[in-house]
This record gives C-alpha cells, structure tokens and sequence, in this order.
C-alpha cells in the first residue's frame, strides 16, 4: 500500500469487505490524486495556423481543444457534425491533407500548418461536387446528419483506392483494384454510421460519383 496516499487510514483487506464500499478509500485519498488538477499553464493558449477550405485561420486555442470544436466553434464552419464525439459514428469525418480523419479525436494543435477540407470547401464555386451531387441524386440521406462526414469520407475514400490502398475484404493484394464492389464501398465506409440507415442508396451515389473519378 502506497502511504504517501493513504497517510492516515490502516487500510487492509478486511476493512474494505466490512465496510463493502470504496467510500473509505476515496474520502481518504488526497485532494487532486483522482481528479488532477490541470495546471494553469497547461491551458495557456497555443497558436496555430489552420489550411481550411483554402483559407488561411490563425488561431489562439486551447491546447485541449479538438479539431472538430476548433472548425464547428472558432471558425463556425457547423457543416462537420458531432455525433458521438467519441470516434465511433464519423460525422464529424474532414480531410486533413487529403486523408479523411475523425475531427472529434484529434486536436487542433496537431494539425498547425496542415491543410483541412470540411464539406464546406468541396463544392466548387455554386457547382456541387460530385459526390454532393450523387448524394443529391440518389437520395444517399433522410435526417442528414450523417451526410457531411458520410461525403467527405467518400472523397478520401475513393483517393486511397485508387492510390491502391486494400481493405479488409480485398480478396487480391497484388492488383490494384480497377472499380470498387458494393461489398468493397460498403467495408471501407463501415466508419461512417447512418442511423436512418440510407446505406443502398450511400452507396449508389459513391458508385455513380467513383464512375465520375472524384
Ligand atoms: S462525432 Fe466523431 S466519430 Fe462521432
Ligand atoms: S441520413 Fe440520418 S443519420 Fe444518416
């Protein structure tokens, strides 16, 4: 037993089944050894620079702060949702240097001098993307929620296959892949959750915009 913890408390194995609570451990432990206390400088603003739809954002930011709060809360770009806020729905999914990135889990400081694309910055002047207009097309939503993260992880997706990357139900790792299945798009979207369940039609939209080379 670690004293400089528990100085004043005779802790042993048969004090905690009598009293059958932790309580008397945890009111005994010192102030802060549960709950650190950040200290104050770990809060002292950090400076960044962030790419973001092709426009330069110098920012004074907590260092604690995600990337997804930095583009939704500093720079009211709301189109990236938060969902889950835990990396398990990717709504909020953007492209940080062309890669598609869960924003909720990673932090804006990580990302100084990178260049973002949020779905904000897809669309080419009044012109959808191809991959909004597919969505567009083929209904590849109902509450859109999930939409945002859902397109721009398709963009990045379709980049990494067609740089060759394999997916887990690749049966040939040899030969790149000349089109992707329904089971290969459905596999390399499987982080992109959609709870109005809009997935057949997801997945029309990304085969009629990978037709398109997006
Ligand atoms: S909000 Fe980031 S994965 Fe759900
Ligand atoms: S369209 Fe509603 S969650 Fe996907």
């Amino acid at each position: 037993m670690d004293e400089s913890i528990f100085p004043n408390v005779e802790v042993t194995r048969r004090t905690v089944i009598e009293t059958g609570t932790t309580a008397l451990l945890l009111s005994s432990l010192p102030h802060g050894v549960l709950a650190s206390e950040p200290d104050q400088a770990d809060r002292t603003p950090a400076s960044i620079e962030l790419l973001v739809n092709g426009h330069a954002h110098t920012l004074a930011l907590d260092p604690r702060t995600t990337l997804l709060d930095a583009l939704r809360e500093h720079l009211t770009l709301t189109g990236t949702k938060k969902g889950c806020d835990h990396g398990q729905c990717g709504a909020c999914t953007v492209l940080v240097d062309g890669r598609r990135v869960n924003s909720c889990l990673t932090l804006a400081v990580m990302h100084d001098g990178q260049s973002i694309t949020t779905v904000e910055g897809l669309a080419f002047d009044q012109d959808l993307h191809p991959m909004q207009a597919a969505f567009v097309e083929h209904d590849g939503y109902q509450c859109g929620y999930c939409t945002s993260g859902q397109i721009c992880s398709a963009v990045g997706m379709l980049a990494e296959s067609r740089e060759g990357m394999p997916s887990y139900v690749t049966a040939d790792l040899i030969q790149p892949l000349t089109e992707l299945s329904d089971n290969e798009i459905r596999e390399r979207m499987s982080g992109n959750i959609c709870r109005c369940a809009a997935y057949p039609n997801i997945v029309a939209a990304i085969k009629q915009a990978m037709g398109e080379q997006t």
